[in-house]
């Protein structure tokens, strides 16, 4: 049976299909709404206090009874940046100025860490599954959660990364492929024009480690599902196919670049966040790149940008997106997992 496996069985799951946590687009109804029909549903923790990511889990817990993975992308904090960027700003604030959208707001620094309170709250709450981006936080952290019970895992965008996760102690690796949408969970500074996609990454991380390894990037189908399995992967975590569910908090005018969107619409850019991203091509990313004014440390270049989203025009907001956005479908949650499970199992049947 295609859908069932050892980590499947171990995150007691019926699909192997992850909603990938995307930050505040994912929100506990949709991580419940994708639960419900059998996947393992995904929240962002990113810019939570331990609070309000104690609420959110709770909002999950209350519509749903299976498995939950909590996401905290790492940074570390760039320190003072009160004459960085001056440039960028510069030209951010005539975007502003265009939106009506009055004054810049100031960069703030931030770094991305499990802070001492979430670290208490996932000891209390004990999520099935904690997943990081961009790296893995201290041996003491790491240590922590897994003696909690949790279930760890990490993305990777070489056979390298996959190799430093495995040997850190995760309990399995997400291969990033070039196609995905949103930031390169990339961690060890290898050069993004260096990083597979996913058919090639996928069968080489699978040979490399012994965890079970989860395909993501560009998976958007039955075929792209069944694809993946073939090549070796034990899950499949979708981000993009997500983002136009109805349960997704994803504003309209983005909703409206997913739908018209094809296969060379998106690009890895920095000007969005300061970090290496998929995007969907408008003239915000063309404007900014054009400039070649250096973006300021992520995610203080998201902050600034980020606002632009209440102009309501999708030429201005940005939209984090991968390249199969236009196999994206709007649907709810629970009817695009009936849907693509039944794909799968077509798709897997024909070679039976
Ligand atoms: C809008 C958006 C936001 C994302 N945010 C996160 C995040 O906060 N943490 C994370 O681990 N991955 C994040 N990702 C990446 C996904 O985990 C995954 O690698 C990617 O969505 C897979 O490619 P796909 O979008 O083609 O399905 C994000 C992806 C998108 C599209």
């Amino acid at each position: 049976m295609w859908s069932q496996n050892e980590l499947t069985e171990r995150l007691n799951l019926h699909l192997p299909i992850f909603q990938a946590p995307m930050g505040g687009y994912t929100t506990p109804a949709l991580a419940a709404a994708v639960s419900n029909a059998g996947g393992l549903g995904g929240l962002g923790m990113w810019g939570f206090s331990a609070e309000d990511a104690e609420r959110r889990i709770a909002g999950f817990r209350q519509q749903a009874g299976g498995a939950l993975n909590v996401n905290y992308p790492l940074w570390e904090d760039p320190g003072d940046l009160t004459n960085t960027s001056l440039p960028m700003r510069e030209l951010l604030q005539a975007f502003y100025d265009k939106a009506e959208l009055g004054p810049l707001p100031t960069p703030v620094a931030s770094a991305g860490v499990v802070s001492p309170d979430h670290l208490a709250m996932l000891q209390r709450v004990k999520p099935e599954v904690v997943s990081f981006h961009f790296g893995l936080p201290d041996p003491d952290i790491m240590e922590a959660i897994k003696a909690a019970g949790i279930f760890v895992l990490c993305s990777a965008t070489t056979v390298a990364e996959a190799r430093l996760l495995e040997a850190r102690g995760v309990d399995g690796i997400i291969a990033q492929g070039a196609e995905a949408g949103g930031h390169r969970g990339t961690f060890s500074g290898v050069d993004i024009s260096l990083q597979p996609g996913l058919f090639s990454l996928l069968p080489q991380v699978v040979d490399a480690v012994r965890v079970p390894v989860i395909a993501a990037g560009g998976i958007a189908d039955g075929r792209t599902i069944a694809a993946a399995l073939m090549l070796g992967a034990s899950a499949v975590q979708l981000g993009t196919a997500f983002l136009r569910c109805d349960e997704a908090d994803v504003p309209d005018a983005y909703r409206l670049a997913l739908s018209s969107a094809n296969d060379n619409s998106t690009q890895v850019t920095r000007v969005l966040s300061g970090r290496p991203a998929r995007a969907i091509r408008n003239r915000l990313v063309d404007e900014l790149s054009a400039s070649c004014a250096e973006p300021l440390p992520f995610p203080a270049q998201l902050g600034l940008t980020d606002p632009l989203e209440a102009s309501g025009d999708q030429e201005l907001t940005p939209m984090f997106a991968g390249q199969s956005a236009a196999l994206s479908r709007e649907l709810p949650a629970a009817e695009l997992l009936r849907t693509l499970a039944e794909e799968t199992g077509r798709r897997l049947a024909a070679f039976d």
